[in-house]
């Protein structure tokens, strides 16, 4: 049997939720990954250091025994984000950062930024503490097209802000299109890019062809496959800039198969699997393990891990349904196969 023994990887970007769908997003992400950038989109979002850390505890206490998890948190960024906070987060180990959200850009966005030129005197504090910047990068114009909202934010705020704090370091989450591939590419080398498994292995055939297919739904949206072809040539090409944060983002199936579904792909229970299928499917394999277990530590400048884990060509198929004390949720890629497999 082929095996293939990477670093043990860190997720840069995942959705964990509270209460007791912890019980279920903890364990699942642990078994995998050593470190993860939990975003802070709860209801009321986590806007504070301290109301991080107690949210940190909350994720702790559902890491198995005997499991090393460190879960890193970002703090929403709001209208009313001081320079204190980002001064009192540049000083805590637990936090990695600030995610910005504009309003209404996804789920539970509400309390998002409404005018990005607004938060200039933050974004100067932020360059001044190398606290980074985690984009949620779409604008939300009723007049845009939602397939051309990622290209219109890079333009109107992404080039204004890394002009404007050449020194912030930022990373453009969950990257859909060719666009966001040029401009982390050509920007300084502290701006970066998380890549999901459903951005490398979909295009928007697998969400409206022969039916809508809901667990395909994300935000940002899949995009057309030239899109989805510059993003895989971008995590092929072994460029730093661009490592692995899966966007793992849990609903119950309720929420997704609705006449208005949620937006999320709940990848977690097969997450390095499905990065190790697409490249695979690229006879790349030699690239996975930089990509999700050196690049983003290396951005961060935070430790590579010295764990492994080892994957092993054995065919699988993810299940349909993952129980949650909350209900069924439809996990992606559910009922599909794989053919690599976390060993243990
Ligand atoms: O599809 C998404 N789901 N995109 C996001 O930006 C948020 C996430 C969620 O929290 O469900
Ligand atoms: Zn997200």
């Amino acid at each position: 049997m082929q095996s293939l023994t990477i670093p043990r990887p860190d997720d840069w970007h995942l959705h964990l939720r509270d209460g007791a769908m912890l019980q279920t997003t903890v364990p699942a992400t642990a078994a995998v990954f050593h470190r993860a950038v939990v975003m802070p989109n709860l209801v009321p979002p986590v806007t504070t250091v301290e109301a991080a850390l107690t949210y940190r505890a909350q994720i702790m206490a559902e890491v198995p025994a005997g499991v090393r998890f460190n879960p890193l948190m970002a703090l929403y960024l709001t209208a009313d984000t001081t320079s204190e906070e980002i001064a009192q987060a540049a000083a805590n180990q637990h936090v990695i950062g600030f995610k910005l959200y504009p309003s209404g850009a996804t789920t539970n966005s509400a309390a998002g930024v409404k005018s990005v030129e607004a938060l200039a005197p933050v974004l100067g504090a932020m360059q001044e503490h190398q606290v980074p910047l985690l984009v949620h990068g779409e604008v939300t114009d009723s007049d845009i097209d939602i397939f051309d909202r990622e290209r219109v934010f890079i333009e109107r705020h992404l080039i204004p802000i890394t002009e404007r704090f050449p020194n912030l370091k930022l990373v453009l989450e969950h990257i859909t299109t060719a666009d966001a591939v040029e401009f982390v590419k050509n920007a300084n080398s502290n701006v970066a890019a998380t890549m999901t498994p459903q951005h490398l292995l979909m295009n928007r055939n697998d969400l409206l062809v022969g039916g809508i297919r809901p667990h395909n739904y994300c935000l940002p949206i899949l995009k057309r496959q030239s899109h989805q072809q510059a993003l895989q040539q971008a995590a092929l090409s072994g460029n730093p800039k661009f490592f692995l944060g899966t966007d793992s983002a849990p609903h119950v199936q309720a929420s997704k198969e609705t006449a208005c579904g949620c937006a999320g792909c709940y990848s977690a229970p097969a997450a390095i699997e499905l990065y190790a299928e697409f490249f695979s499917q690229h006879n790349a394999l030699d690239k996975l393990a930089d990509f999700a277990s050196g690049y983003g530590a290396d951005f961060y400048q935070l430790p590579r891990n010295t764990e492994t884990i080892e994957l092993v060509q054995q065919p699988w198929t993810v299940a349909e349904t993952v129980d949650t004390a909350t209900g069924p949720m439809v996990p992606y890629w559910a009922g599909a196969d794989l053919q690599w497999k976390l060993r243990g």
